[in-house]
């Protein structure tokens, strides 16, 4: 399907806006969801056990734009292969595409991965991405990953197990997972599960600008495998 329609198709269903995201050379022209808020209550739903689940994926939220930029910066994704899991609009997984990487897409919300795949298209990536829909509680890879990616996933602790889980199976045993999040005190959690997976990691934290103009502190957390610990 052309860029164009897909974009006709996104925009039948939601209104949308486009947002430039800077980065250290071109800036990464992002189409999203405009006044999310507005759809909180059409998109909002209740699974079978009467728990609700929000569209988080209609934000594009300042963890993106922080793994987005911590990526800009590194130069060893030309030629992996990266996995984005809860990708939303693909902030973080386009700019792996633009510094080499052939990066896999996954999120569980169909039209998530259908603004990721515009924006990816838009953005000149169409020859470096690939887009699956996912949920993580049930990987459907194939094969293993150098790069695991993910911006905001670890806000909810029913989410640690399942994206340990399958970092276990599909990260290689030399590879990196890089996990930001906005500095939530509910994080050390998912810090504390890491040593028992058999993970070290590194954590750096940074100023980030939000698309509401609001600066957030947001953790970028590397993960490896301790040495000598069998994948
Ligand atoms: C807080 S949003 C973050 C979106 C995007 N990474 C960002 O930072 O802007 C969480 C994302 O994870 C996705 N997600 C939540 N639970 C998931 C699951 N079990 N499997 C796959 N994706 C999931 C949501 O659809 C959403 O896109």
């Amino acid at each position: 399907m052309s860029s164009q329609m897909l974009l006709q198709q996104i925009e039948s269903r939601y209104p949308v806006i486009e947002k430039p995201i800077p980065m250290v050379a071109n800036p990464i022209r992002m189409t999203i969801v405009d006044d999310p808020d507005q759809l909180l209550d059409t998109l909002s739903k209740e699974d079978q056990h009467g728990v609700l689940h929000l569209p988080y994926w209609t934000y594009l939220w300042p963890s993106a734009i922080g793994l987005a930029r911590y990526l800009d910066s590194d130069d060893g994704i030309y030629g992996e292969r990266v996995l984005e899991i809860g990708c939303g609009f693909g902030l973080a997984g386009i700019v792996a595409c633009q510094k080499g990487g052939m990066v896999l897409f996954t999120d569980y919300e169909q039209d998530a991965l259908a603004f990721a795949r515009y924006n990816a298209l838009r953005n000149g990536c169409a020859d470096k991405a690939c887009f699956v829909q996912m949920d993580w509680n049930t990987p459907c890879l194939k094969g293993k990953f150098s790069r695991v990616i993910a911006s905001d996933v670890i806000y909810e602790d029913t989410h640690w197990t399942p994206i340990l889980d399958m970092l276990q199976t599909h990260l290689n045993p030399d590879g990196e997972a890089i996990f930001a999040e906005p500095t939530r005190t509910s994080a050390a959690g998912f810090v504390d599960r890491l040593s028992r997976y058999g993970f070290t990691y590194t954590k750096q934290i940074s100023d980030v600008v939000g698309l509401d103009g609001v600066v957030f502190k947001i953790s970028i957390y590397c993960l490896k495998r301790d040495r000598g610990v069998p994948p």
